[in-house]
């Protein structure tokens, strides 16, 4: 038996990361202890009974069970590629079913973007901080990283995609503005690199009113998404449930059709079954459900905030999110969030320090802090035990 794997590894293989993801993931359900580390929603939430049902009538059906069960397509099931091609033309973006590629999650959808756009070392240009796990989507592929600023010189850039997260971003929580969307389409367009757009948190907002996103914005300024130069990635992850694993991207059709024998490579499609109940649960879903997340989730965001005032000292400052799933939280400049994880464990308290969510050099003295998956009181709690733990970390500097 060979001892040497990780020499074996080729070095795609070698680059593959994401373990502290999976301990923070394993913190989440632990007995006793407040967990703000996940990035998941309240399971109490989801619709359960209309998935229950979903099956149902999907089994009391002789021709769709026989679907469900068999290979399919490896762009996705045409029903519900057609669902999302109508929630996408109500969201501004024309687009028909050849626009529309059914992945494992969006997950899957920005590993595709990164399989398909980034050779070995090509740029690609991001926020610090970004989605840790878009970090590991692209691993693989050894990107060269470059902040997103890039895009603001004059001179030529030779990144060749940058990844963006426009509304509720993880993990800071922030947004782009109108003005910012439209000065990102336009230096994109100008230094002809392409955009992945990261739409996970879009419909969970609590405040203020919807913006469009980056690709509704391109297909309105060069007349079609067919001429755009943005991947958009979905889920019904955040407002459905994560565990049928449906997510989608859209974008012009060459790039769905490729993206389609990339999909036949790994594991042909996603399960017709899950395909065929997330469509039989998106057309039944009730407006009010998602409305009750957003309201929900709002309460305990703003009960995360209130906390945070009331109990943080006063050089810690953090972000004030509209929606999505997180606030983002800076230390004083000496302080390690690592360090300080420990500590906070043994109080009974779990987040996620923030170095992880950097390509290439941290910023230690962050964290990131999740607001879904606790009630308002343990949020008011663990919040109170944290900055505890902090003010006296601040006093003994
Ligand atoms: C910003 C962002 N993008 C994508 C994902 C992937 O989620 P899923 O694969 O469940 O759609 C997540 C998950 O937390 C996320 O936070």
């Amino acid at each position: 038996m060979p001892s040497d794997w990780d020499a074996r590894f080729s070095p795609y293989g070698q680059r593959a990361g994401g373990a502290e993801t999976r301990a923070f993931l394993r913190l989440v359900g632990q007995p006793g202890l407040i967990s703000f580390a996940g990035g998941v929603p309240d399971s109490n939430l989801f619709p359960s009974q209309l998935i229950a049902d979903a099956h149902a009538r999907i089994f009391a059906d002789p021709a769709q069970m026989k679907t469900a069960l068999q290979y399919s397509m490896s762009e996705g099931w045409p029903p519900l590629r057609e669902w999302i091609a109508q929630y996408m033309r109500g969201k501004g973006v024309p687009c028909g079913i050849e626009n529309i590629l059914i992945t494992s999650g969006s997950q899957q959808g920005l590993y595709l973007c990164g399989r398909l756009l980034l050779g070995e070392s090509d740029g690609l240009l991001t926020e610090r901080p970004t989605y840790l796990g878009a970090l590991h989507a692209f691993a693989g592929n050894n990107p060269h990283y470059g902040p997103l600023s890039a895009l603001d010189r004059d001179e030529r850039i030779t990144a060749k995609a940058a990844y963006v997260m426009p509304d509720f971003a993880n993990p800071t929580g922030e947004s782009y503005s109108p003005a910012q969307r439209e000065r990102l389409l336009a230096a994109a367009a100008k230094h002809d690199i392409v955009l992945i757009e990261d739409a996970a948190y879009t419909d969970l907002r609590y405040e203020g009113a919807p913006l469009s996103s980056l690709l509704a914005l391109d297909a309105g300024r060069n007349g079609g998404i067919e001429q755009c130069r943005v991947l958009y990635c979905g889920t019904f992850s955040k407002t459905i449930i994560p565990g049928l694993r449906g997510g989608w991207v859209v974008a012009a059709s060459p790039v769905i059709q490729k993206m389609g024998l990339l999909r036949q490579a790994i594991d042909f499609h996603n399960s017709p079954l899950s395909q065929m109940v997330l469509t039989d649960v998106a057309t039944r879903l009730p407006q009010s459900h998602i409305a009750m997340l957003c309201e929900t989730y709002g309460a305990r965001c703003t009960a995360m905030l209130r906390a945070l005032s009331e109990h943080m000292p006063k050089d810690v400052t953090w972000t004030k999110p509209q929606g999505g799933m997180f606030i983002w939280l800076t230390l004083p400049e000496t302080m390690d969030s690592g360090a300080l994880m420990n500590e906070a464990l043994a109080l009974g308290i779990a987040f996620v320090p923030g170095a992880a969510f950097y390509p290439g050099e941290p910023k230690r003295n962050t964290l990131r802090l999740n607001f879904t998956a606790c009630e308002t009181d343990t949020i008011r709690e663990g919040i109170a035990r944290l900055a505890g733990l902090i003010a006296g970390r601040t006093v003994s500097l």
